[in-house]
């Protein structure tokens, strides 16, 4: 990848621009005018640290109309951009290749409104997602999204990279709960469709282009979300599983018996939580081992009648041996205690040094396959091992099983190139055979942005750039990376 010689290079003028615009010091982080490395890092590298960019420039932001006048100099004066929320993206898409300017959204972080009747809520796109959440949980409501990056990511960034998170599967995609968005487009120009409408057919959606755009066609600086109300009754299990198949049966059972109330169903296999219990020490929930565990969590407006549901779900699953063990959470700390063995993975698996993440969408009944498959290929090329010769630590698998969504990871003591032929284009061709998505959540950024063709045929990319074109026609915005 080579530096767009079309993009101008930051000069003094320009920064001095940004300075009589944005007002206050902590809005502007100059790497012009003088050395402030240090200060640039953590806008600079990702939250894997394994992609880093060398911008001299970061600005943040406090209002739509600065967002404006920035984006409109940038544009006639082809500055390249980057917008960046909470930088917790997993694709290499919210840092600079090389010295885009780093637009982040930290500062715009204002709760608008909240109607508790209709459950809508407007805020600015730099709220943290915890600080929606805490917001709304006051309210008796939740953000219909929960990821284990919500003490860092924003809304704005979720709406972004469309995260779906562990609770797609009761409340839906963001291309449903969002219902309105305000942006800014390169040259400046606001589009203000912050509707609070649930119902609204007057032609194209156009905000469902931002929605997973990835920051590619303008910045996101604020949204309208449907909230639905906070269940009372929440229960969270978690089982041993002997097999694969046996899950399956599971979720099938799950979603029969326990149907509306149904907010969760994780899969981690038994590779991930050993992993858990040596770096983090953690104490597993169950004394024996298995190979497979899911974790189930239901929410409901009834507490008795959640009980009965799940006791007769519970006796049942165990007494057809689909489950061979399992353990209910009695108070609000033992939940968190078992989410813990679901969330925690993620942060774990960087312990060695590097991981090759994989976010898929492979039909249920050959989501694990992939993974069995992979481990194969490793350990036949002779990079799978416990000395410090084999690259590759593990290969593991986890995920939003209720989605279809499946997450490979393959820990690794270094990013290794012999690795990296192993796995692609391995794993996005066994994906395409079986018409699944190489992105199911996390977007393509940069790490994808060869294998779009994996997932979308010629036409749609082609429909693709075109409307990037549209927005876009410079090209300022977060260059280099899918489209
Ligand atoms: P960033 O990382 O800053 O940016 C992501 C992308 O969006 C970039 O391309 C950026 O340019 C763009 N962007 C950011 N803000 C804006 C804006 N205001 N306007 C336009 N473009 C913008 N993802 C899931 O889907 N499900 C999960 O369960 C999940 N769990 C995670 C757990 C952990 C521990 C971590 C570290 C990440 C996880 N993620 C998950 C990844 C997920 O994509 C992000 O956490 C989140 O959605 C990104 O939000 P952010 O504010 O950090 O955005
Ligand atoms: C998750 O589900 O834990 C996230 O998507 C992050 C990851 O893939 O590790
Ligand atoms: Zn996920």
């Amino acid at each position: 990848l080579k530096r767009d010689s079309k993009f101008a290079e930051i000069t003094p003028d320009h920064v001095k621009f940004f300075k009589e615009l944005l007002g206050s010091e902590s809005a502007v982080i100059d790497g012009v005018n003088a050395d402030a490395a240090d200060d640039l890092e953590p806008f600079n590298s990702d939250w894997m640290r394994k992609f880093r960019g060398h911008t001299k420039l970061v600005l943040r932001p406090g209002s739509t109309e600065e967002v404006s006048k920035i984006l409109k100099y940038c544009n006639e004066q082809m500055l390249a951009v980057v917008p960046q929320g909470g930088n917790s993206g997993l694709v290499g898409g919210s840092v600079p290749v090389f010295d885009e300017i780093v637009i982040n959204m930290a500062r715009m972080d204002k709760i608008r409104s909240f109607d508790e009747v209709s459950g809508i809520f407007v805020a600015d796109a730099g709220v943290i997602l915890e600080n929606a959440d805490n917001f709304l949980q006051e309210k008796d409501h939740v953000f219909p999204l929960d990821l284990g990056a919500k003490g860092s990511c924003q809304i704005g960034g979720n709406v972004a990279t469309n995260a779906g998170g562990l609770r797609l599967l009761r409340y839906g995609s963001l291309h449903g709960n969002v219902l309105g968005i305000e942006a800014v487009l390169p040259d400046g120009t606001i589009v203000n469709d912050l509707s609070k409408l649930r119902k609204n057919n007057t032609g194209y959606d156009l905000k469902q282009l931002f929605i997973g755009g990835e920051g590619t066609i303008g910045i996101i600086t604020a949204i309208s979300i449907l909230c639905p109300q906070q269940s009372p009754a929440v229960n969270v299990a978690y089982f041993g599983v002997e097999s694969y198949e046996k899950c399956q049966q599971a979720f099938r059972e799950a979603k029969g018996q326990l149907s509306e109330i149904l907010s969760a169903f994780e899969l981690m296999d038994g590779r991930t939580q050993k992993i858990l219990e040596k770096v983090v020490s953690k104490k597993l929930p169950l004394e024996g081992e298995y190979p497979f565990y899911c974790l189930i969590e239901t929410k409901g407006s009834n507490g008795d009648h959640d009980s009965e549901k799940l006791q007769n779900f519970l006796e049942h699953v165990m007494g057809e041996e689909i489950v061979s063990d399992g353990v209910l959470a009695q108070d609000q700390t033992q939940m968190a205690e078992l989410w813990s063995c679901r969330e925690g993975i993620t942060e774990c698996l960087g312990h060695w040094g590097g991981v090759y993440k994989y976010d898929l969408s492979i039909p249920l009944e050959e989501l694990y396959q992939l993974v069995d498959e992979t481990r194969e290929r490793m350990i036949k090329a002779g990079l799978l091992g416990d000395t410090d010769e084999h690259p590759v630590v593990d290969v593991v698998g986890y995920g939003h099983m209720g989605d279809a969504n499946l997450h490979l990871n393959i820990p690794t003591r270094t990013f290794d190139k012999r690795v990296e032929k192993e796995l692609e284009p391995f794993v996005y061709e066994w994906v395409a055979k079986r018409n699944g998505s190489i992105s199911a959540e996390h977007g393509l950024g940069l790490t994808k942005k060869p294998y779009v063709g994996y997932s979308k045929d010629e036409t749609m990319v082609k429909i693709m750039k075109q409307l990037k074109d549209l927005f876009d026609p410079k090209g300022i915005m977060n260059p280099y990376k899918y489209i």
